[in-house]
């Protein structure tokens, strides 16, 4: 990889001393439990109108909405609610698949212009995570995105941005209550995935509307619930846990388990499903972001992108690879296995274990969700192919942020092998 400007994650330094400690080195310095407000149902939009009319004044309530072209078919569904409360507003629909670093700065140059005190981000993961990074190089504009470390201090933001508000319109990513921003750097060759963190970039208020998603197709349906499920599988079984964030991945596996076969073979015909499909995405947000997301997305993240596969296909795809990998060092998975109906009574470890990775494959299989890359349809990649990019595969994993975090450790060697694993599904035995 050629390239400009290293990311804090990318630096020896810092992933020996994480190692050193478990993947747990910044929580050790610092750790919170952070969520926004959040609105669920059909009065949502309305009542984030009312607050921020009853919070600020009148000269002052001006909302940039921030959009991308699919999602501006939204737009009257907030104008109309902002124009009864009386708040001035201004569309931005340009935001871009993957954020390129090029895109925030046309945002913040609207910004600078149009001065808004309120954010609205209404679309998926992308246009959520420019709407964050928007507000940052709004108010401070000589942040400096790839030094930008969890453990950096506060950023002092929100002088300029009352509120930061996201509407999502797929149900997976929990953007709407993460602090997290994934853009990409253009400038190095090939581009790289840059990711910012902070607890001030957390939403100030989510908003859960059935209208924002009823129309999405199966397989986002699927790729969306996959992610979820697996932000709180890789969660609860990382080493991150605590008895908050805890409660809510199990919340949010149980609501996956029951509703994503529901919403996936009905869509918009069943929007009970749908609801409970948006707060189990949300809930999982809560999850994996005040913990860690877990290693099946520093090897989805490489996979994503080096076949073009949806995110949470690609991550539902590694989950059982990375629980068999970091079984070998803990227990945590055994708390799951209620969820699966596994009895865990009177069993020899290994037994209980493949038992216990049996149902969780058979849900992803009950979904048409693959777990193998043999086996994936959309696309459908040859051996060959497959083979032939093993080294750019690990290239990408191995300075993944999510590699950072995680309680086991791994290293080149290991990221191929799972790779390698992973083409037909074999079980990880090292
Ligand atoms: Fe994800």
């Amino acid at each position: 990889m050629s390239g400009k400007q290293p990311v804090w994650y990318e630096m020896q330094m810092v992933k020996d001393m994480m190692g050193l400690f478990g993947g747990k080195a910044i929580r050790g310095i610092t750790s919170s439990f952070n969520s926004p407000i959040v609105y669920m149902g059909k009065a949502g939009v309305s009542s984030m109108a009312q607050l921020i009319k009853a919070n600020m004044n009148r000269e002052d309530r001006r909302a940039l909405i921030v959009m991308d072209s699919f999602t501006q078919k939204f737009s009257s569904k907030v104008t109309e609610d902002l124009e009864f409360n009386e708040i001035e507003y201004k569309i931005f629909p340009g935001i871009e698949p993957e954020v390129p670093l090029a895109n925030i700065d046309e945002g913040v140059k609207i910004c600078e212009e149009f001065r808004p005190t309120v954010i609205i981000a209404v679309g998926g993961g992308s246009v959520m995570d420019a709407a964050k990074s928007i507000l940052l190089k709004y108010e401070k504009p000589d942040a400096n995105f790839f030094m930008l470390l969890p453990i950096g201090g506060p950023l002092g933001l929100r002088k300029k941005v009352r509120y930061l508000i996201a509407i999502p319109t797929t149900s997976g990513t929990g953007s709407e209550v993460t602090g997290t921003s994934v853009l990409t750097d253009t400038n190095r060759t090939p581009h790289k995935k840059l990711v910012v963190n902070n607890a001030e970039l957390v939403p100030d208020i989510a908003i859960l509307d059935t209208d924002f998603v009823e129309d999405m197709p199966p397989l986002l349906t699927l790729g969306s619930g996959l992610d979820a499920f697996a932000h709180a599988f890789g969660a609860y079984v990382s080493n991150w846990g605590n008895p908050l964030a805890d409660a809510i991945n199990i919340a949010a596996i149980k609501e996956v388990m029951k509703y994503l076969p529901r919403a996936y073979k009905y869509g918009k015909e069943d929007l009970e499903a749908r609801a409970h499909m948006q707060q189990a995405a949300l809930v999982a947000g809560l999850g994996f972001g005040n913990t860690v997301a877990g290693t099946e997305h520093a090897l989805g993240h490489s996979f994503g992108k080096v076949f073009y596969v949806h995110h949470g296909l690609s991550v539902g795809l590694f989950l059982p690879y990375s629980l068999e990998f970091q079984a070998k060092v803990t227990d945590r998975w055994k708390d799951l296995c209620p969820l699966f109906n596994v009895s865990i009574e009177n069993k020899e470890r290994n037994i209980l274990f493949r038992e216990f990775m049996d149902a969780v494959k058979g849900f992803i299989h009950s979904v048409d969700g693959p777990t193998c890359v043999k086996d994936l349809s959309h696309p459908s990649i040859t051996k060959d192919e497959y083979m032939e990019k093993l080294d750019l595969l690990t290239d990408y994993a191995e300075n993944d942020v999510v590699s950072l975090l995680s309680y086991r450790p791994l290293s080149r060697d290991l990221y191929k092998k799972i790779y390698e694993y992973a083409w037909d599904g074999k079980e990880i035995d090292f």
